[in-house]
């Protein structure tokens, strides 16, 4: 039998990055973020000059990709061609050029298997759009986390903030209604909630308790 998985999908923002981490931690599982492979895709497109449009030369940059992930004292850190590129993957422009990426059909076949390979023993928990829908549509649990945008902006902006980094709240709500849009309409792999996941909505509810309800899912299914 294959090992667990437990998928946490759901749009930017909506602190699915955080509780996906909490959850592996606490039961030793295996973690997958998704969203850092299409990041450093798009990274890589953006180093080497690739036209966001070329579906073509993308697709064939995706199979090529030379990205791994390493656990430095618990935190992943993500190496594009042998470079550390953890802090650089989170730049909001990276943020919207793997969202233009990972719209294009080859991209995510080229992107798939690799994805199904972190599935290990004890298991493995799994965050992105489409965990639950296609990459591990057969996981035994799955958590669709939303949140208002306007909370997911305000969380966003808080976020950056503590880090120094200056920007509007209003653009940030801009941003995220945008990606949003192109996540939602794209016609490959859209997020959207798998048919047998458990919606969970976050807009004012903490951390901890978000953690409670999913763990609670995990101890009746897994
Ligand atoms: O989750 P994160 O914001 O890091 O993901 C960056 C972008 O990668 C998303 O906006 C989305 O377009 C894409 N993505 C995806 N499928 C996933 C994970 C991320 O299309 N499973």
């Amino acid at each position: 039998r294959l090992p667990p998985v437990v998928t946490i999908d759901g749009p930017s923002g909506s602190g699915k990055g955080t509780i996906a981490k909490l959850l592996a931690d606490r039961l030793d599982f295996v973690l997958l973020d998704s969203g850092a492979l299409y990041r450093a895709a798009a990274l890589a497109a953006l180093n080497k000059e690739v036209d966001l449009s070329n579906d073509k030369l993308l697709t064939r940059l995706a199979k090529d990709l030379d990205v791994s992930f390493t656990l430095d004292v618990g935190q992943v850190q993500v190496w594009l061609e042998g470079c550390d590129v953890t802090a650089d993957i989170r730049m909001e422009r990276v943020g919207m050029a793997a969202s233009k990426v990972a719209a294009i059909p080859g991209v995510r076949a080229a992107l798939l298997q690799r994805q199904r390979d972190f599935r290990e023993a004890p298991g493995l928990v799994a965050d992105g759009r489409d965990m639950g829908t296609t990459v591990f549509p057969d996981a035994p649990v799955k958590i669709y986390l939303t949140a208002s945008a306007e909370e997911r902006a305000r969380r966003r902006f808080t976020q950056l903030r503590e880090r120094g980094v200056s920007v509007s709240l209003r653009d940030l709500l801009e941003d995220i209604r945008a990606r949003d849009a192109q996540d939602m309409d794209r016609a490959a792999s859209p997020l959207a909630p798998a048919e047998d996941a458990v919606e969970l909505d976050s807009t004012g509810v903490g951390i901890d308790e978000v953690l409670q309800r999913v763990l609670l899912l995990v101890r009746d299914r897994v």
